[in-house]
Parts: structure tokens; sequence; C-alpha cells
């Protein structure tokens, strides 16, 4: 399965790229400009052993989801529309998984306060900008920290909570996201929960500060 990173080249998309990559999964980074996906593979192949950085090439957003299985999006909220706007018509019938946080940040504000858009969420505002092209969309990796994720020779530890509508979708990322050392993956129910996961991630951002650290994550236990 290739994954396409759509604006694979920040912290986020770095992170999960690597992570992904050394589970000896296929991935390519996306990005507006190759060279900048070109720095990035040669950044994330410097942070992996030889035989584990095989599979990452890098391409623009749009060929990466022409290209890609499933794609995953890793752009910051005011980026997410003129983002999906590009590659809408490469996604038809294919996941994304969205990993968007609605955060006053993106917009002059406070990244410890969460914003409300419109459709309740960023993964919804996803999927109704995609539901003509039966995309599949899944909410996910919003509260895993780019930190942890960079912190390669660590477990993450952090749950990755779930949302979406479509089950066989979910699995898929569920499957995905529990090849990352560390995490469990949770199917926290329909894509309307994303509103509450998304809202999780200010929480953590604020924890991190608070504490000066960067790596509060959250598990859900009981289960
Ligand atoms: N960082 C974290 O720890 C973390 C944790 C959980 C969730 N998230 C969420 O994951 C997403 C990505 O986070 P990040 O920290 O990786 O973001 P970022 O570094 O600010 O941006 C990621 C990529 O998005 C593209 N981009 C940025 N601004 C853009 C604009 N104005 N127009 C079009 N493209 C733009 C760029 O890609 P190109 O220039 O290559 O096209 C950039 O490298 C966000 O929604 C964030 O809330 C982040």
């Amino acid at each position: 399965m290739k994954i396409a990173m759509i604006g694979g080249t920040g912290d986020q998309g770095i992170g999960l790229a690597v992570r992904f990559v050394k589970a000896g999964e296929s991935v390519i980074i996306g990005s507006r400009d190759i060279k900048k996906a070109e720095n990035t593979v040669d950044l994330i192949k410097n942070m992996l052993d030889g035989d584990e950085a095989r599979n990452v090439i890098g391409m623009t957003s749009e060929e990466a989801a022409a290209e890609g299985d499933i794609a995953l999006l890793t752009v910051p909220l005011q980026a997410q529309m003129v983002t999906l706007r590009n590659v809408k018509d490469h996604l038809e019938n294919k996941i994304l998984i969205d990993a968007t946080v609605s955060l006053d940040g993106c917009i002059g504000g406070s990244p410890t306060r969460y914003i409300e858009v419109w459709q309740g969420s960023a993964a919804e505002r996803s999927a109704e900008f995609l539901k003509d092209k039966n995309v599949k969309v899944v909410s996910a990796f919003n509260n895993i920290s780019a930190a942890s994720l960079l912190n390669i020779g660590e477990e993450v530890e952090c749950d990755c909570l779930i949302s979406g509508d479509d089950a066989e979708a979910k699995k898929e990322v569920i499957t995905l996201a529990e090849k990352i050392p560390g995490v469990k993956a949770i199917d926290c129910g329909p894509l309307e929960n994303a509103r509450i996961v998304e809202k999780i991630t200010p929480l953590l951002i604020n924890l991190n500060i608070r504490n000066k650290i960067k790596l509060a994550g959250i598990r859900i236990t009981g289960l």
C-alpha cells in the first residue's frame, strides 16, 4: 500500500512518514514544491538506517494523491481547503486520513484554543468538500505530537483516536496506526466525533507549555 502524505513536509507529516517507512510501508512525500518534497525525503533517509529507508519518494501533492492508494492530509487549517482543492480529483473512491486540527493559532490566535468550523470539525469539513468524489474521510493522528513521532528511538505514548463513517476504511486506518510502536488505535465511532477528538489537541498543547515538555499524549483506559 502506498501512503501519500499531502503536505508531508511539515513536522507532523515527517513524523508520521518516518514511522511508516520504518514499519516497512511505502510512503510518498507530497508538497507544493517538488524540491521541498525531495529535501524531506533526504531528511527522512538520514533519520533511518539504509535498509529501512528504501520506500520513500517525493512528488508534488497532486502527483502523490494520484499515485497513493491512501492519502494522509497533514497541513494546517488555513491550508486545508486550498490543498484539498488541488488534489480532489485524485482522491476519488480512496481513503483520506485527516490529521488537521482546527486551532486558533492557524488564524493568528492561540495554539491552545480550538476554533469552531461550520461543519463541526476539520475532518467533517474535508468530508463535506469531498463527498461528490466518494472519498472515505477518517479522522486520525490529531492528538499524537510530531515531537513524539520524531523521537524515533522511543515508542509513542499516545492512543490514536479514530473517527469515521466507513467501517472498512476505519479498519485500514487502525491497522496502519498500530504499525507505530506504542500506539493503540481506538475506533471512536462516526466522523462527527472528530469534534471531540480534535479538541483534545489544544489541551495537550496547553499541557506541554505548562509543564515545559513536548510529549504530552492521551491514553484511554478500561477498554
Ligand atoms: N505538529 C504537531 O505536533 C501536530 C500534532 C497533531 C496534529 N497536527 C496537525 O497536523 C497538521 C500539520 O501540522 P504541522 O505542524 O506539520 O504543520 P506545518 O508544518 O505548519 O505545515 C505542514 C505543511 O503544510 C503545507 N502548508 C503550510 N502552510 C500552508 C499554506 N498556507 N498553504 C498551503 N500549504 C501550506 C506545507 O507543505 P508544502 O509547503 O510542502 O506544500 C507545510 O510543510 C495540522 O493541521 C496540525 O494541527 C500537528
